[in-house]
């Protein structure tokens, strides 16, 4: 089913005020500015604008976005994805690298799974190291699941096929993004596209914008409640076409900072290392980088690293971000829109895709049962487990890492936790049952 889509003149009448002050149409939104009409004449210009009619407005169309679209499209229900940037920008971004069986069973319901069962690599368990030490967290044994390594470039792009496929409605370059009447049962959204202004009427909105989008902001402030701890620390990543280091990843706490050796196929390998806030990738040479990998990770490990010009780099600042609630009438917030979570734990995009499948369900039940109790309880449910996956990234970082205060105290409260995690097997099934992923 295609959204339905009309064309109609807006007819926006700027007067000339002595202060500049403008008087706009209703509906014209940001399209006076867009068109840089000056207010010292009265001016009457006629502007088309493209209204589609949809049954969920989607903003955003990163991951959890094109998810949300692909799963009620196997559905029948009509979405239309509003992304602001273009594909290639989507798809040049490089990010998350694990994935959650909760994630891989849902790329399985989208019908978009083929080529990560292909290609995405399972790992049992992961290695974590503190100075030369090194031991294994077994997940398959703690849990009976693994995780699978396969780039979130990977997933994004996959959802694209799928989507693109079934002739779906994704508008890039989408500029001025703004959500009307969310807290009404006839919600709208105004955007504009190559300077032209474009409505979407629709019955919900799912902001699935990341952390800098406009849904968040929709949703007043007081109603918002919103919980932060920033960091005083960054991770420098390196892509790089060499071997990894290991078949399975390492966390590495040493008294350098923190370092994470990682991957993306045999030939392709993920590297990051704790770095200052202040810091930028260009101050960093791929040499000073592996040099500094080198130096925290066990000597063992680094004398096999294989080293190579890296094909991207770049700096995350590391955050942990909940807004409450996650709903605001007929406006439902998913993945980064709503929440953050530092990347030690590989929570960020896992997170997203239960948010998804709880509005994905609750939606399902109201086309299909009529039933609101889905949309009613999502702020809920998705906060509960958001939580949860909050706590797990906040605890590994702060065991992981290095940090500008840290007492001598501090430290040996690292390493005694440390131990504990590799000697006790209660420890290492809580950290296992974390990582690959609380029940939704
Ligand atoms: P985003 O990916 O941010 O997508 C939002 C989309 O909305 C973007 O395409 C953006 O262009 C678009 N947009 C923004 N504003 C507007 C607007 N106004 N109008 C229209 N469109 C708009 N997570 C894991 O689970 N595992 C990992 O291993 C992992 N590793 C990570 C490593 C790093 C270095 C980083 C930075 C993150 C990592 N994450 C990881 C987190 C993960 O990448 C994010 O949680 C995930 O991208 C969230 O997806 P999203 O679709 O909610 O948001
Ligand atoms: C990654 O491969 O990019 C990656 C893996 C694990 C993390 C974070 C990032 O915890």
């Amino acid at each position: 089913m295609l959204a339905a889509y009309s064309k109609s003149f807006e007819i926006l009448t700027i007067n000339s005020v002595g202060n500049g002050s403008r008087r706009r149409h209703p509906l014209a939104d940001k399209t006076v500015d867009m068109y840089g009409l000056s207010g010292h004449t009265k001016k009457i210009k006629q502007i088309r604008k493209t209204t589609m009619k949809t049954q969920v407005a989607i903003i955003g169309g990163g991951p959890s976005g094109l998810l949300l679209a692909r799963l009620l499209q196997t559905r029948g229900i009509e979405s239309v994805v509003l992304e602001r940037k273009t594909k290639a920008y989507v798809l040049g971004r490089i990010r998350a690298g694990v994935l959650e069986q909760g994630l891989v069973s849902l790329m399985e319901q989208a019908g978009c799974a083929d080529r990560l069962h292909a290609e995405g690599i399972a790992h049992d368990g992961t290695l974590i190291s503190y100075g030369d030490e090194m031991f294994r967290v077994n997940f398959t044994e703690h849990t009976g699941k693994p995780v699978m390594v396969y780039g979130q470039t990977e997933v994004t792009r996959d959802l694209y096929g799928g989507l693109e496929q079934s002739s779906a409605q994704i508008v890039f370059n989408a500029e001025d993004v703004v959500i009307h009447n969310a807290d009404t049962d006839k919600p709208h959204v105004t955007y504009v596209v190559d300077g032209k202004p474009n409505r979407i009427n629709c019955e919900f909105v799912a902001g699935c914008d990341g952390f800098h989008g406009v849904s968040r902001q929709t949703i007043p402030i007081e109603v918002r409640r919103e919980y932060e701890k920033v960091y005083p620390f960054g991770w420098l990543g390196i892509l790089s076409e060499t071997p990894p280091v290991n078949h399975e990843l390492i966390y590495a706490n040493s008294p350098r900072g923190f370092a994470l050796c990682s991957m993306r196929n045999e030939n392709l390998s993920r590297y990051y290392i704790q770095c200052s806030l202040n810091d930028k990738p260009e101050n960093w040479s791929d040499d000073a980088f592996w040099h500094e990998l080198k130096r925290r990770i066990p000597t063992d490990q680094a004398d096999k690293l294989v080293t190579g010009p890296s094909i991207e780099k770049s700096i995350a600042p590391l955050r942990s971000f909940v807004t409450e609630p996650m709903r605001w009438g007929r406006l439902f917030l998913c993945g980064d829109a709503a929440h953050i979570v530092p990347p030690t734990g590989a929570k960020g995009l896992n997170t997203a895709a239960s948010d998804v499948h709880y509005l994905f369900n609750g939606l399902r039940d109201y086309y299909e049962n009529q039933s609101t109790n889905g949309i009613d309880k999502y702020s809920e449910k998705a906060l509960a487990r958001v939580w949860k996956a909050e706590r797990f990234s906040w605890w590994f970082s702060s065991l992981m890492h290095s940090y500008p205060d840290q007492s001598e105290f501090d430290l040996k409260m690292q390493i005694a936790e440390l131990e504990f995690l590799r000697s006790n097997r209660a420890a290492q099934q809580a950290m296992a049952e974390n990582y690959v992923g609380l029940p939704y």
